[in-house]
């Protein structure tokens, strides 16, 4: 009886940690989309270095948000998805 609730608490504790934002991107799940932004984000643009000239955290210019995972490859993967 006291061993099951425990166990109940257990498991709820994992579900709420794991679905936590700081998992967020590492599960794969997909970012937002460059296709918000169709008038910057031209079709043309697919390479990884590409999106880091306007993307890179040593990009000072202000213009474009900084991403926090610079080093992923395949940036497309997770930011293509058709908007809705
Ligand atoms: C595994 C999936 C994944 C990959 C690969 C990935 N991203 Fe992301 N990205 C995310 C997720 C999820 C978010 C939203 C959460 C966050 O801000 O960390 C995000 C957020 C961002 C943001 C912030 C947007 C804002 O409004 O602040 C930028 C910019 C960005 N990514 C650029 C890139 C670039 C450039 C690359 C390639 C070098 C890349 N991402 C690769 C998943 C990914
Ligand atoms: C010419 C510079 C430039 C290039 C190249 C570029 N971006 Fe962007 N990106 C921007 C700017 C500027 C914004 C901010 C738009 C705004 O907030 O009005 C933006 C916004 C974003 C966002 C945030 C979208 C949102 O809804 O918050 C993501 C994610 C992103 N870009 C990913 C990428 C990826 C991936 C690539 C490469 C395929 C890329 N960008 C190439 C300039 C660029």
């Amino acid at each position: 009886m006291m061993k099951k609730r425990v166990l109940t608490l257990l498991l709820l504790a994992v579900v709420a940690t794991s679905a936590g934002c700081a998992y967020r991107r590492y599960l794969g799940m997909h970012g937002p989309s460059t296709k918000n932004y169709p008038d910057i984000h031209f079709d043309s643009i697919k390479e990884d270095s590409e999106c880091l000239d306007c993307h890179s955290p040593k990009n000072t210019s202000g213009e474009a948000p900084t991403t926090s995972h610079p080093t992923f490859k395949g940036c497309l993967k997770c930011h293509n998805d058709p908007v809705t």
